[in-house]
């Protein structure tokens, strides 16, 4: 793509700061990322990428005479046209999104005189555009725009998902910010989508939400499944083919988990909330998705009779494969909920290292699904990790104390489980 750069400096070295000023470095932007975390600044200016997200350290690394990464407001701000906000918006207690990063960045934008416009990455609810334009009057920033760009990155895929996007988004009252940030992605192959900022705001909420709905619906057809003898993975595969439905996130299982789903979802019921309207259908997804992990313990339970001794294997514990994020993973409330029925519990994975915190604290960890297996009452696919088909569940059956195993992903062979004389449970399947 061809055209003038842009200076961007953007707001947070989080998942979505670094993959959104690598992405936009390599389109040939030249960009500064800010963080106020000493620790990963230094670690990126050594070369090293703190999360784990394919494609990216490569990205960086081929980018660095346009990509640098600093500490200091007032750096970051030297020369930039635009400021990317993409600090991570968690929820508070009362499952409103805590906006206090987005303000301490919006703040500390006064005097940046080259500035023409700020644009919101981070995930927010519906309305936070306008309180910010106030924001940035009030700081006598009122010749700066302000536009909505929310971001349809998953985790694994974010580099791929940002320079092939379905849809790039961009919410905007002002014309001349909108082609800024239209320009911006020039080289983006995805179809651009213009708005207003409240639409933009509520786009993507309504994305996950739905996603979500998907996921907890086809949970709640297996179920129905799992008691009248029907199998899943048939309805969802014949289901999926009509094209008005789709094929994707029809994958039951467990749950869904991850920084975004459980927050955003949360974070749209609480603000239909605030309006006085209480969302039946969101509420009932949430509800589904946290009734899923219930029914795994308890059909564990009935096979083993008690959980209480037991010692279960955890088979993964990042919230979906191919990242060693564990932010609102299953695994946890898995794990929590067999230590509060005195199991022992023993777990894997192969990226995501829980630090010494509750539930993690107390369960025994090992370096391999076999380690793991060896000697346990029963076993839970809790990720789908490629790994875990490897395994030799022939072997598996002998080396455990019992060859029971509940496959939260439905990853593994019914079939051949069974001739492996494991007792075999899965999601909606008979
Ligand atoms: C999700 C969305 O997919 C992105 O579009 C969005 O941009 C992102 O949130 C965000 O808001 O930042 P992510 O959380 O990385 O991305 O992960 P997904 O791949 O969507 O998976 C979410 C959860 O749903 C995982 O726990 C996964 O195991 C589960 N899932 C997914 C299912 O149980 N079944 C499915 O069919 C698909």
């Amino acid at each position: 793509a061809d055209g003038p750069r842009q200076r961007v400096a953007v707001f947070g070295a989080g998942y979505i700061g670094l993959v959104t000023g690598a992405c936009f470095a390599e389109l040939g932007h030249q960009v500064v990322v800010r963080d106020v975390n000493p620790d990963k600044i230094e670690l990126l200016r050594s070369g090293d990428v703190p999360i784990y997200e394919p494609g990216l350290g490569d990205m960086i690394a081929r980018n660095k005479e346009r990509l640098t990464f600093t500490l200091d407001v007032r750096e970051a701000l030297d020369g930039a046209e635009v400021a990317y906000v993409c600090v991570d918006t968690p929820p508070s207690p009362s499952g409103d999104a805590d906006l206090s990063r987005v303000w301490s960045v919006v703040q500390s934008l006064e005097g940046a005189s080259h500035l023409r416009a700020v644009v919101m990455k981070s995930t927010v609810p519906v309305g936070t555009g306008t309180r910010v334009r106030a924001a940035l009057d009030a700081a006598g920033l009122r010749h700066v725009g302000y536009a909505a760009n929310p971001e349809f990155t998953a985790e694994g895929t974010a580099v791929r998902d940002f320079l092939h996007p379905d849809r790039i988004v961009i919410g905007s009252s002002e014309e001349a910010t909108a082609r800024l940030v239209e320009h911006l992605h020039r080289g983006v192959d995805g179809q651009v989508v213009m708005m207003d900022v409240l639409s933009a705001e509520m786009v993507k909420l309504a994305s996950n939400a739905l996603l979500a709905t998907k996921i907890s619906f086809i949970n709640e057809i297996a179920t129905v499944c799992e008691k009248t003898g029907a199998d899943v993975g048939h309805v969802a595969r014949a289901v999926g083919l009509d094209h008005r439905l789709g094929p994707h996130f029809l994958r039951p299982g467990i749950g869904w988990g991850g920084s975004c789903f459980p927050k955003d979802s949360e974070a749209l019921r609480q603000l239909a909330s605030n309006t006085g309207y209480h969302p039946p259908l969101l509420s009932a997804v949430i509800e589904v998705n946290n009734l899923q992990k219930r029914r795994a313990i308890q059909r564990l339970k009935d096979e083993l009779g008690t959980l209480e001794g037991a010692r279960v294997a955890l088979l993964g514990m990042a919230f979906k494969p191919g990242t060693d994020d564990m932010r609102e993973a299953p695994s946890t409330v898995l794990a929590s909920r067999l230590l509060a029925e005195g199991s022992e519990v023993w777990c894997w994975d192969p990226l995501a290292r829980p630090g010494q915190v509750q539930p993690w604290a107390s369960a025994v960890r090992h370096a391999s699904p076999q380690e793991a297996l060896e000697g346990a009452d029963a076993a839970i696919v809790v990720t789908e990790w490629p790994q875990l088909e490897e395994v030799d569940w022939v072997w598996a059956a002998t080396a455990m104390r019992r060859p029971v195993l509940f496959d939260g992903r439905n990853l593994l062979d019914p079939a051949r489980m069974r001739a492996a004389g494991f007792t075999y449970l899965s999601v909606g399947r008979p």
